[in-house]
C-alpha cells in the first residue's frame, strides 16, 4: 500500500486500484482529503496494471461531507470540483464503497462515481439544509437524475439520512454488500463491471427522470404549499427547491451554475453562519471543562418518578422509550390512575399515527410500575421528583428520600425555579442531588437543563448528561439561580413585554413582532397556551394585575376559550376587546399617555434584555459558554435556529451596537443597563462566542 498523503492510501488488489481515506473522525473533505483524492485518482488512472478503481474509507464512516470548519476561510489545496471531475471523467470505472454515512459533499463525491456499493447499515443524505445551505457540489443536479424529482425534493429539504436498503430501492446504490465485507464486495463489483464491460455511467448524463418532471409546475407549487409552515423563515429550503427546479428545467451545466449561485448566496449569508455555529454548539454543549469525558458514571438501570402529573408522566415516557423501567409514584390511587391513563393515551395516539405498533405500546406500558407508596422506589438508581413547585413539599420529599433511598442513588428534582441547594440541604447526601429541568411536554421537548448545585458530584453530573443523551435530549449544564438559564432570560423578555404593554402596545402587536422574528409564538400566545392560572390562587386574587383580572373573568387561556386573546372552536386567536379594555384601564390609572411602540422598538426592547441577562448569567458562571445559552434557547424556547440564539444574534449585531441600543432605551429601567461583561466585551470589540470565563 502506498501513501498518497497523510490521509490517503492507494493499493492494488489484482487489477483493481483501491483508494482508502482515513481522516478521523468522519473523513470530512478537508484540504488534505481533497489533495489526497486528487493525487490518488491521478495515479490510479495512469496505472496501466489496473482497470478499475474502488473508493473506500477507514474508520466509522464514508465521507460525511465538506469540512464545515473550513467554510469562510481562504481556499486551500485541490478544489472539490477538481476531485469530482477527476472521478467522473476517470477512464476506468470508479466504484464508491459506502459504510457509515455518505453525507453532503460525501454523497456528492459518491454520485460522481460510476457505481456505488453500500452495506445495509450505511446511510446516504444531503443534510446541508440543516446548515442553512444546499448541496453545493452538484448534489441538487445529480440526485434528482437518479432518484427522481419528488424524492430529491424531500431529501434535500429534510436532510434525512436514507438507510442502505432504501437507497438500493431508489437506485442511489447499485448493490448491497454484507456487513463487514464491503471492501471485498466493492472489489468484486469492480471486477464484474470490467468483465461485463459495463459503461462508465455518469449520473450527469442521465436525463430521463428530470425530463419527466419538466413543465410540471404544480409539483413544485404543491410541495412548497405543503411545507410552508415547516420552512417558515428559513432561506435554505427554498433555495434547495429552486436548484431542483433548475435540474428539471435547465441542461446539467446550466443547473450547476444556478446551484453555485444559490450556494454562494447562502454560504455568505447570516442564516447559514448561524446554523453552522449551531452545529458545533450542539456538540460543544456536552463538554464540561471540569467533568472530563472519562469521569466514572453511575449505572442507571431503573428510575423512580415522583408525581404522575403532566410533567411526571411525560418524563416517564422518555425512559421507557429507551427500555429503562420506571416506578411512578403518586399520593392517591385516583391521581395515579389518571396519570397512567394520560401516558397510555399519548402512546395510543402515536400508535394510531403509525409511529409504532400496539404491541410496542403494551411493551412500554409494561415498563411502568405505578405505586402510591414512596418507599417502593428505595432501590432505583435515579429518582426524579416532579411534584408541584412548593419548597416545603420538595423539602419534605427529599427528607424522606434521604431516609430510605439506597446509598449512591441520584436524587433529581424537576424544579423549574426553586433553589436546589436549599432542597439538597435537607439531605445528608447533597453530592447526589441535581436538578433535571425538563420542559413541557416532557416527552416531546428536546431540552433538558441539568442543574448543578453547590455540592453535586462530578459522577452525578456525568451520569445525568449521559442519561440525557440516551433519552434523546439535548442537555445543557447550568447553575442554580432563579429560573436557571432559560426561564431567567425568559423573565427578562416578559418584563420588557409587560412594560411595552402597560405603555400602550397591545399584546397581539408584541406577539406579531416576535412571530415575524421567527419565534413559533409570542409572549401572550404562549401564556394562553400554558394557562394564565399557573400559580394563580383565586382566593388571593385582588384584581391588581392584568392576569388577576383576566383569570377572575375566567379568561384563563386556551383551555377556557379566552385569555389575552379570544379563541374560536378551532383555537384560532383574535385580539380581544375585553383584554384591550382592561389594559387601557390600567394605563389610565397609571397616568401614562398610551403610546404604541413601532415594530423595531418592540423587537429591540424584547431582545436586548434577553441578551443582557445572558451576559449576567455568563459572568456569574451559571452557563458554561454563550453557545450553551443559544442551544437552550433553540431547543427549549423556539428561538429561530437561523438566528443562532440570543447570544449569537447579539454577536452578529455587534456588541458595541447592542450597548448603544440599550443606552437608547436607558429610560426604561434596569433591564437596559448594560451588564458589566457586555460592556467590557463591547468596549474591547469582542464577541460572546469567543469569551471563555
Ligand atoms: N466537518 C467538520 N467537522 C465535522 C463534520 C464536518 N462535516 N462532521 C462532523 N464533524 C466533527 C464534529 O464536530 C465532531 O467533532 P468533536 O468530536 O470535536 O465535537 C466529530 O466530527 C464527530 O461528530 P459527531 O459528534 O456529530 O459524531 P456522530 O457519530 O454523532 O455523527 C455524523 C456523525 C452523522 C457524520 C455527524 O457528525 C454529522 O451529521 N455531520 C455533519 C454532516 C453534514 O452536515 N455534512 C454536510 C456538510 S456541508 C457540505 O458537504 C457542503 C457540500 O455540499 C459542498
Amino acid at each position: 500500500m502506498a501513501a498518497i498523503n497523510a490521509v490517503t492510501d492507494l493499493s492494488t488488489v489484482g487489477k483493481v486500484s483501491v483508494i482508502t481515506l482515513n481522516s478521523p473522525p468522519v473523513n470530512a473533505l478537508s484540504a488534505d482529503v481533497r489533495d489526497g483524492l486528487a493525487g490518488a485518482f491521478k495515479q490510479a488512472g495512469a496505472d496501466p496494471a489496473t482497470n478499475a478503481i474502488v473508493l473506500i474509507c477507514d474508520g466509522r464512516t464514508f465521507i460525511a461531507g465538506a469540512d464545515i470548519s473550513e467554510f469562510g476561510k481562504p481556499p486551500r489545496g485541490a478544489s472539490l470540483f477538481e476531485v469530482q471531475t477527476a472521478i467522473e471523467n476517470s477512464p476506468k470505472p470508479v466504484i464508491g464503497a459506502i459504510h457509515g454515512t455518505a453525507l453532503g459533499g460525501g454523497l456528492e463525491v459518491a454520485l460522481c462515481c460510476h457505481y456505488r456499493v453500500a452495506v445495509p447499515s450505511a446511510k446516504c443524505g444531503l443534510p446541508e439544509v440543516h446548515l442553512g445551505l444546499l448541496p453545493g457540489a452538484g448534489g441538487t443536479q445529480r440526485l434528482p437524475r437518479i432518484v427522481g424529482v419528488e424524492k430529491a425534493l424531500e431529501m434535500v429539504t429534510s436532510g434525512q439520512h436514507v438507510p442502505g436498503k432504501q437507497c438500493l430501492a431508489m437506485g442511489l446504490v447499485d448493490e448491497l454488500a454484507e456487513e463487514g465485507k464491503l471492501r471485498e464486495a466493492a472489489i468484486a463489483f469492480a471486477e464484474k463491471v470490467v468483465a461485463e464491460k459495463r459503461p462508465l455511467r455518469k449520473v450527469r448524463d442521465s436525463n430521463e427522470k428530470v425530463e419527466a418532471a419538466r413543465g410540471n409546475t404544480e409539483l413544485f407549487a404543491s410541495f412548497r404549499k405543503a411545507n410552508a409552515r415547516k420552512f417558515r423563515g428559513f432561506m435554505a429550503p427554498e433555495s434547495n427547491i429552486k436548484c431542483i427546479e433548475a435540474a428539471v428545467n435547465l441542461p446539467f451545466d446550466e443547473g450547476m451554475k444556478e446551484e453555485r449561485r444559490l450556494f454562494t448566496e447562502l454560504v455568505t449569508g447570516t442564516q447559514s453562519a448561524a446554523q453552522r455555529y449551531s452545529f458545533f454548539a450542539e456538540r460543544e454543549v456536552w463538554k464540561i471543562p471540569d467533568v472530563p469525558a472519562d469521569t466514572p458514571q453511575i449505572p442507571v438501570k431503573t428510575v423512580g418518578i415522583i408525581g404522575a402529573g403532566t410533567m411526571g408522566g411525560g418524563i416517564a415516557m422518555n425512559f421507557v422509550n429507551v427500555g429503562i423501567p420506571v416506578i411512578l409514584v403518586e399520593t392517591t390511587q385516583e391521581a395515579l390512575d389518571r396519570g397512567i391513563k394520560v401516558v397510555r393515551a399519548n402512546y395510543e395516539r402515536s400508535a394510531k399515527n403509525g409511529r409504532f405498533t400496539m404491541e410496542q405500546v403494551e411493551q412500554r406500558m409494561a415498563l411502568i410500575t405505578p405505586t402510591t407508596r414512596l418507599e417502593d422506589i428505595a432501590n432505583v438508581d435515579l429518582v426524579i421528583e416532579a411534584v408541584f413547585e412548593r419548597m416545603e413539599v420538595k423539602k419534605e420529599i427529599f427528607t424522606k428520600l434521604d431516609a430510605f433511598m439506597k446509598q449512591g442513588a441520584i436524587l433529581g428534582t424537576n424544579t423549574s425555579a426553586l433553589n436546589i441547594d436549599e432542597i439538597a440541604s435537607v439531605t445528608k447526601r447533597p453530592q447526589d442531588v441535581i436538578g433535571l429541568h425538563f420542559f413541557s411536554p416532557a416527552n416531546v421537548m428536546r431540552l433538558l437543563e441539568v442543574v448543578r448545585a453547590d455540592h453535586t458530584s462530578k459522577a452525578v453530573i456525568a451520569t445525568s448528561m449521559a442519561i440525557a443523551k440516551k433519552i434523546g435530549k439535548i442537555a445543557a449544564l447550568v447553575g442554580v439561580c432563579p429560573g436557571f438559564v432559560g426561564n431567567r432570560i425568559l423573565a427578562a423578555r416578559r418584563r420588557a413585554a409587560e412594560q411595552l404593554m402597560m405603555q400602550g402596545t397591545m399584546p397581539w402587536d408584541i406577539d406579531r413582532v416576535l412571530y415575524d422574528f421567527g419565534f413559533p409564538m409570542g409572549v401572550y400566545a404562549m401564556s394562553d397556551l400554558a394557562g394564565l392560572d399557573l400559580g394563580w390562587v383565586k382566593a388571593e386574587s385582588k384584581g391588581l394585575t392584568l392576569r388577576d383580572r383576566l383569570c377572575e373573568l375566567d379568561r384563563r387561556g386556551q383551555k377556557t376559550g379566552k385569555g389575552y386573546y379570544d379563541y374560536d372552536e378551532n383555537r384560532n386567536p383574535t385580539p380581544s376587546p375585553v383584554t384591550e379594555g382592561i389594559i387601557k384601564e390600567f394605563i389610565a390609572k397609571s397616568g401614562n399617555t398610551p403610546r404604541v411602540a413601532p415594530d423595531e422598538e418592540i423587537l429591540e426592547r424584547c431582545l436586548l434584555p434577553m441578551i443582557n441577562e445572558g451576559a449576567k448569567i455568563l459572568a456569574e458562571g451559571k452557563a458554561i459558554r454563550a453557545s450553551d445559552i443559544d442551544i437552550i434557547y433553540q431547543a427549549g424556547y423556539g428561538f429561530p435556529v437561523y438566528r443562532g440564539g440570543p447570544m449569537f444574534y447579539a454577536d452578529q449585531i455587534g456588541l458595541a451596537k447592542v450597548v448603544e441600543r440599550m443606552k437608547h432605551y436607558a429610560a426604561q429601567g434596569a433591564d437596559f443597563v448594560p451588564a458589566p461583561l457586555l460592556a467590557e466585551l463591547a468596549a474591547a470589540g469582542k464577541r460572546f462566542q469567543d469569551w471563555r470565563g
